[in-house]
Order: C-alpha cells, then sequence, then structure tokens
C-alpha cells in the first residue's frame, strides 16, 4: 500500500515551514516586478508566490515575505508609488534574477547592476524590462497583510506581449519560454506541452 509521511507545519520554524510550502507548489511562474525608488532608481525583484487572483477585474497578486532588517524595498515602493509592473521571466533570464534576489540597498538599482536594459512604459512610471515577453504595467489595487507577509495585489492596466506570441487573445504557449521556481537556486524550464 502507498504509504504517507503526515507533518503539521506548526511544529516546524520558519525556515522549515517555507521549504515544505515552496517545495511542494512548483514549478512557481516568476514576477520580476519593477518599481521606482524614491532617488528615481529603478528597483528590480523576483517574487514567484505569484498568482492570478481575479480576471474581472483583471487582478495580479504577489506574496512579500517578511525580511529581517526593513520591509522589502519592493513593497515599500509600492506603497509609497502606487504603481509597478510585472515582467513575466524567459528562462534565459535565471541568473539575472538570482542577481536581484541579493540584498542590493535603495541607492543601487538591480537592473544597472545586472545589465537589464529598460523601455518605458506607458500608464505608469515604472519602466518594463526589455529582456522579458510579457509585462503587465499594474496600478496598485491592495495590500493585505497574512501574518508576517504581505499580498501586494495590483490591477492590469495594460500588458504589452513579445510580437508574435498572442493571437485572438491566446498565449502561444510554444512560443512562450516562462523560467519556473523550484526552489533556493534551481528552476526549471517548460516541457513539453500536450493536450488530453
Ligand atoms: C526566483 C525568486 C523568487 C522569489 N520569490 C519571492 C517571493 O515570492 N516573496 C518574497 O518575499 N521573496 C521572494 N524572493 C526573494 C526576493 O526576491 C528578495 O528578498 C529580494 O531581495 C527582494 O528585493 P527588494 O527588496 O528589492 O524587493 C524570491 C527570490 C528569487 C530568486
Amino acid at each position: 500500500m502507498k504509504a504517507f509521511q503526515s507533518i503539521e507545519p506548526d511544529r516546524h520554524d520558519y525556515a522549515g515551514r517555507y521549504k515544505l510550502l515552496t517545495g511542494s507548489v512548483v514549478p512557481r511562474p516568476i514576477a520580476f516586478v519593477t518599481t521606482l525608488q524614491e532617488n528615481g532608481l529603478v528597483n528590480a525583484a523576483p517574487y514567484s508566490q505569484f498568482i492570478i487572483v481575479a480576471v474581472e477585474p483583471s487582478l495580479l497578486g504577489f506574496s512579500v515575505g517578511p525580511s529581517p532588517e526593513r520591509e522589502k524595498d519592493t513593497l515599500r515602493n509600492i506603497r509609497r508609488t502606487g504603481e509597478f509592473v510585472i515582467n513575466t521571466v524567459p528562462e534565459q533570464l535565471a541568473t539575472e534574477v538570482q542577481a536581484c534576489a541579493e540584498t542590493f540597498g535603495p541607492e543601487e538599482s538591480e537592473a544597472e547592476a545586472t545589465g537589464l536594459q529598460v523601455i518605458a512604459s506607458t500608464r505608469v512610471r515604472p519602466p518594463r524590462l526589455l529582456a522579458t515577453q510579457i509585462q503587465f504595467e499594474c496600478g496598485l489595487h491592495s495590500i493585505t497583510a497574512f501574518g508576517a507577509s504581505h499580498l501586494v495585489v495590483g490591477r492590469v492596466l495594460v500588458m504589452h506581449a513579445e510580437k508574435g506570441l498572442v493571437s485572438d487573445c491566446k498565449i502561444d504557449a510554444r512560443a512562450y519560454r516562462p523560467l519556473g521556481r523550484i526552489g533556493g537556486r534551481s528552476y526549471c524550464r517548460m516541457g513539453e506541452v500536450f493536450s488530453v
């Protein structure tokens, strides 16, 4: 007979629970979020606790976990400016994504430090990342605390997709190459697409 190990997350510390939850909910797509720092520099950080909150209206959300010293820059910037861009991540950007998750101070731009080129957005001030295939320009809908995490929800004002990716509102799954997050420094590529 198939046997199971039963685990109560509450019996584990934060690190244990984090590994149990994030290691089970895989692969996760990655929201590469661009925001503007107070000094005008572009902040770019990856968030893989990323979901479609609603379709009517179009709402996307990501969860910002606690940070030991001070709130993460992305959350602080969104509270202050009310706007952000969610850039989805193609598989070729794994190294840059990992680099942008290292701690950068508010006086540094991850985008500049990792050589990511930005292009102007059309409805919000934070720019988009040129190397990505899809970008969602978002206005802040809400920030809700869930324990030590904050769910940031944005209303999609406009979506940009690389030419050839969308036809009749359908994304070409074979041309779209999103990177998947497993955990730590581990990622995956999209495998075979099949229909049942
Ligand atoms: C692929 C990837 C996904 C991540 N997802 C999350 C996430 O969903 N929530 C979170 O709080 N941190 C996440 N992190 C860690 C943040 O990116 C990291 O704390 C970063 O320094 C935050 O940057 P910021 O202070 O500029 O917002 C992730 C890191 C990586 C590499």
